[in-house]
């Protein structure tokens, strides 16, 4: 895609902000690719900050919501795929692997649907939610189901890809990494670099370590605030957990492949990487859902769960990184929300009774 072809609509008195710009587009001087550079874009990026008003006076400190969910596949994991794709087909590849939880495997389908490449996700069997499925499907990625978790998916496809011509496109993959920093990048503009605290879930530890490289270029100095769910909870515990378990699928890692540059941006930044527990994330998973009208995945809602557990430690002004949106996961909704859904014949009695009666 060449420059003249994206244009940003100029509308007089309307602030020009890099909406509809791909992302490559809108940050190519920071990243790996120069201009004629084949791009796969499905116009990622410049995603909402959401103003969160009950959450912001439930912790005392201004709150938002960087909605990363608004991206084409509704997930953060496009900002780093339109990277690994583009450098892939810049290098002629003819297909592209990842292991998944679910989120990278829909974006690289979608981007490989895109570019006219093939495209095979490993997922642990029975633990990706169905939208993730279903998009993964529909895009026409080959599935393979491993009975097996996803550390051991992810060591499969390193071993694959070392042997065979697959670029593989998980985050240790670093133009996953280069796309994923221009988050920050958004954050720091919209804050006016005015940013204390971020709070992000963490499972592989792709995302913290993007954002901690982002906010470093550009010189800011947030405390990043990494949270896990407490039963794959590795770089708290400090080793590896052989069996990780959580209702938030997208964050089922117990050896995560960024290891430690998820626990240098946590340090460096004099933030921390701590654990939430299921029902933490799923109390704040509702509570963004009935309250603030925002409906995210279960491992987005971790960033929220740990700002609540643990407060604002004296940051006044915080975003939490929903990296997800809800959709992806209806089973998880369905199961854990206090409304019911009322059987009613077609009558005008009990329909009354269904609409006005007690609850
Ligand atoms: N939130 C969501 C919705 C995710 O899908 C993931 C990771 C994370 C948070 C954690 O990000 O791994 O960079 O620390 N999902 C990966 C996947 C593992 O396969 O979709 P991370």
């Amino acid at each position: 895609m060449n420059k003249t072809s994206v244009k940003v609509p100029r509308v007089e008195g309307i602030p020009q902000t890099g909406a509809h710009v791909p992302l490559i587009e809108r940050y190519r001087e920071r990243l790996p690719f120069a201009a004629g550079d084949p791009l796969v874009s499905l116009q990622e990026g410049s995603t909402p900050l959401l103003r969160a008003p009950v959450l912001s006076e439930m912790v005392g400190a201004t709150v938002r919501l960087k909605l990363e969910g608004a991206n084409p596949t509704g997930s953060f994991k496009d900002r780093g795929m339109t990277c690994a794709v583009s450098a892939a087909v810049r290098e002629g590849a003819k297909a592209v692997l990842c292991a998944s939880t679910g989120n990278t495997a829909a974006s690289a389908a979608a981007y490989a649907a895109r570019a006219g490449i093939t495209c095979a996700v490993i997922v642990p069997e029975g633990k990706i939610a169905q939208g993730k499925l279903a998009q993964t499907l529909i895009h026409g990625a080959r599935v393979i189901s491993l009975a097996g978790n996803f550390d051991q998916a992810l060591e499969l496809v390193r071993e694959l890809t070392a042997a065979h011509p697959i670029v593989l496109v998980n985050s240790v993959n670093e133009f996953r990494i280069e796309g994923q920093k221009t988050a920050a990048f958004e954050v720091h503009e919209d804050l006016e670099g005015e940013l204390q605290a971020l709070c992000i879930p963490v499972g592989n530890a792709g995302n913290i370590t993007a954002y901690w490289r982002g906010f470093r270029e550009l010189g800011a100095t947030p405390k990043l605030l990494g949270f896990q769910a407490e039963g794959a909870a590795p770089l708290v515990l400090g080793h590896v957990v052989e069996h990780p378990e959580t209702v938030a699928s997208a964050i089922r890692i117990g050896n995560p492949v960024r290891w430690e540059e998820a626990m240098a941006a946590a340090t460096d930044s004099r933030g921390a990487i701590r654990a939430v527990s299921d029902s933490e994330i799923l109390a704040a998973f509702r509570l963004l859902a009935s309250k603030e009208g925002m409906f995210c995945e279960p491992a987005s809602a971790a960033s929220v769960a740990g700002l609540l557990k643990y407060g604002a430690e004296g940051a006044e002004q915080i975003v939490c990184v929903l990296t997800g949106r809800g959709l992806k996961d209806p089973e998880t909704a369905i199961a854990h929300n206090d409304g019911r859904v009322i059987p009613c014949p077609v009558e005008i009695g009990p329909i009354e009774e269904a609409v006005l009666g007690d609850p």
